[in-house]
């Protein structure tokens, strides 16, 4: 039997991490999986857990409102190494780019225990973009002892690192799994407002949270999404608004009294899976959305300066646009204005995986373990 510690704690992790489990959890006779959330994030993490039906053996339940990295990754390391040492497990799984991933596979290696990582070999090369999970990711390399790259161009970014081949695998991205799962064609919302959507407008479907873009930047975005509903008349603004108090207060004082901007709480993943395959277009700063929006054949507007998801723009359905009103605006007048432009970028392709990551990354599991 090999013993699989899986630690995640924010809303993306479980969302990838819940195909692996699954798939762990296919093969009982060779598998024991452990799961403990340090629940860095607490209600967008239950709703995950509860969409996936996962339930943690280990509950740290760390979040507080309005906590710094620092916090959390130390309340990581010291509440996890004790259950380290008390799990003894074989490897310890980490997921992306998170204080938890980075502190769990730091907490791994402080008790010699091998960590794996899914979607290793991301990078932007800016260290202080996206802040911090640039330097999560980069240090996460170091700790683990199995990387799963999504891409080829992960792969070849961890190769060139100097990672061992033998360590490395090739898999796609486990978000493809989820996603596939997930959707379908008969769906009907439950949220009033999505419910209620009017089937005559464009949606325009908005996600923002990044700590670079914190103050002047995030205002900026909410000015461009201000002007463009006031030039396009037929236009819904969804935005499903992040529980980071610094996002919620800037977000919900510059856009709670326009018409044309629907703000709703965080929605369960598959209502959101959903929100997207009724979209028109997403503008979005979030790493999942990125990845997820190609397969929906959705085109995206980057809210970053820098991605290190560029496989989306180099199949011609992303745009990194930044933050700045200007360029926000004339890109998605662009797209919304000439039904040409917007369909160059409508192309359903799927640079991140085909939906059989997770079967990949436990079959590497039990190659090095069994
Ligand atoms: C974290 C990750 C980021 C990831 C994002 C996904 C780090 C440094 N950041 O950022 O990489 O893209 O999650 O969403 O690890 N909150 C709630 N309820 C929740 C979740 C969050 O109230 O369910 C509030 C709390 O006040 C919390 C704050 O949001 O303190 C910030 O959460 P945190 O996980 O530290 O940072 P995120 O900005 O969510
Ligand atoms: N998501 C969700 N509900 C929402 C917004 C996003 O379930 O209201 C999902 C989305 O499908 C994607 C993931 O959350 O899989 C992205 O999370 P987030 O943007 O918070 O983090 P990031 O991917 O940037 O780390």
């Amino acid at each position: 039997m090999i013993r699989v510690l899986s630690v995640f704690g924010t809303r993306p992790e479980a969302i990838k991490m819940a195909p692996v489990l699954h798939a762990l959890q296919a093969e009982p006779a060779r598998f024991e999986s452990v799961v403990c959330v340090s629940a860095q994030h607490r209600a967008m993490l239950d709703q995950v857990m509860s969409v996936f039906g996962i339930r943690a053996n280990h509950d740290l339940d760390l979040m507080t409102s309005g906590q710094s990295p620092a916090e959390i990754a130390a309340r990581v390391l010291q509440h996890l190494s004790p259950l380290i040492r008390q799990i003894r497990p074989d490897v310890l799984l980490v997921q992306g780019d998170t204080m938890t991933s980075f502190a769990a596979a730091f907490a791994a290696y402080l008790e010699k225990v091998p960590s794996g990582h899914v979607e290793a070999g991301l990078r932007t090369g800016d260290r202080y973009q996206p802040f911090p999970e640039e330097m999560n990711r980069v240090l996460t390399t170091r700790l683990a002892s199995l990387h799963f790259a999504p891409t080829t161009q992960a792969r070849d970014r961890l190769l060139e690192e100097g990672v061992p081949p033998g360590e490395v695998h090739l898999t796609g991205n486990t978000v493809i799994d989820a996603l596939l799962r997930t959707v379908r064609p008969d769906y009907r919302f439950h949220t009033p407002a999505l419910a209620g959507l009017d089937p005559a407008r464009r949606v325009v479907l908005v996600t923002t949270h990044r700590r670079e873009s914190f103050g002047a930047p995030l205002r900026s975005t909410c000015a461009a999404l201000r002007e463009l509903v006031g030039r396009f008349p037929d236009l819904q603004v969804v935005l499903p608004v992040h529980p980071n108090p610094e996002v919620k207060r800037t977000v919900e004082s510059l856009l709670c009294d326009l018409p044309g901007v629907t703000l709703i709480h965080p929605v369960d993943y598959v209502e959101f899976v959903h929100l997207m395959a009724r979209a028109y277009l997403i503008l979005t700063d979030s790493g999942g959305v990125q990845e997820e929006a190609p397969s929906l054949g959705k085109p995206v507007l980057v809210l970053r300066e820098v991605t290190e998801r560029p496989e989306g723009v180099a199949a011609g359905t992303a745009v990194v646009v930044g933050t700045d009103r200007e360029r926000i605006v004339a890109q998605a007048s662009e797209l919304l204005a000439s039904p040409a432009a917007y369909s160059r970028m409508a192309n359903a392709v799927s640079p991140y995986g085909d939906g059989h990551a997770s079967e990949r990354i436990v079959a590497a599991l039990g190659e090095r373990f069994g």
